[in-house]
Parts: C-alpha cells; sequence; structure tokens
C-alpha cells in the first residue's frame, strides 16, 4: 500500500469516528415537525458509520499497518468540523448531512482510485460499496431537499 492510500485510510477512519459524534449530535438537537422521522434517520446514519469505520480499520489491519484507534490521532487526522450544542432546524440538518455525504464520496473515491492503482481489489471493492451506499444517501437527501 503507497503512503498516500494509508494516510487516507487513516483519515477515513477518523472522519467516521467524530462523523458517528457529530451525527449524535444532530441526531439530539434537530427540531422541527418531522422531528421523529429525521432523529430515526440521522440514528441510522451514525450505525452505518460505525460499521464502517470497523471495517476500514480491519482492512487496514490486514494490509499491515495500524489503525488509528485514539480520540487524540482522530482529532488531528480528521477533515470534519464539528458542531456547537444548540437547536438544529431540519433543512440545515440535510444541508449539513449532504455535505459530509459530499465530502466521503470524495475521500473515498480517491482511496478506491489509489488502491486501484495498487491492484489493491479487497480495498477498491470495500470502498465502491461504501460510495454506493453514499450515492443513496445523496439521493435520499436530495428528494428530501426539493
Ligand atoms: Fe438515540
Amino acid at each position: 500500500m503507497n503512503t498516500k492510500q494509508q494516510a487516507l485510510m487513516n483519515q477515513y477512519v477518523a472522519d467516521l469516528a467524530v462523523l458517528n459524534v457529530k451525527f449524535h449530535n444532530l441526531h439530539w438537537n434537530v427540531v422541527g415537525e418531522r422531528f421523529v422521522p429525521v432523529h430515526v434517520y440521522l440514528e441510522e446514519q451514525y450505525d452505518d458509520f460505525f460499521e464502517k469505520y470497523d471495517e476500514v480499520a480491519e482492512r487496514l489491519k490486514m494490509l499491515g499497518e495500524f489503525a488509528p484507534a485514539s480520540m487524540s490521532e482522530y482529532l488531528k487526522l480528521t477533515s470534519v468540523e464539528e458542531l456547537e450544542n444548540r437547536d438544529y432546524p431540519i433543512a440545515d440538518v440535510y444541508k449539513i448531512v449532504q455535505a459530509e455525504f459530499n465530502n466521503l464520496k470524495a475521500l473515498v473515491t480517491d482511496i478506491r482510485n489509489l488502491a486501484d492503482e495498487a491492484g489493491d481489489f479487497v480495498t477498491v471493492g470495500l470502498m465502491e460499496d461504501h460510495v454506493a451506499d453514499f450515492d443513496k444517501q445523496l439521493w435520499f437527501i436530495a428528494q428530501s431537499l426539493k
């Protein structure tokens, strides 16, 4: 694995860890008439982040590397900006979530392409599955924002 792929996979693990917290913030603090479905939707997303977090860390281990495994490392490595604790109207939540999924899709596409150059087709397959999931969420959000 080249060092760029490793660095981006480390960042991805960190981003998923921080997004788990960030999406809990939104899950708790979203407000509006459709609170319940959006609250539940956000829970589904952080549960999914948690699964992906483990998958990517375990893939790093399979490739002979250590995955970042501490909060202090995550805060150094992540590109995710955290949110203050306040009320978040539903339209704002969707825009925040949309931006995060766009960032994740770009990051994971880069990892996929670097893994492809290295002939690492297992990581390619895993990252393609993740991008497919993010694409679906981006469609859900686009429909919700119409
Ligand atoms: Fe909850």
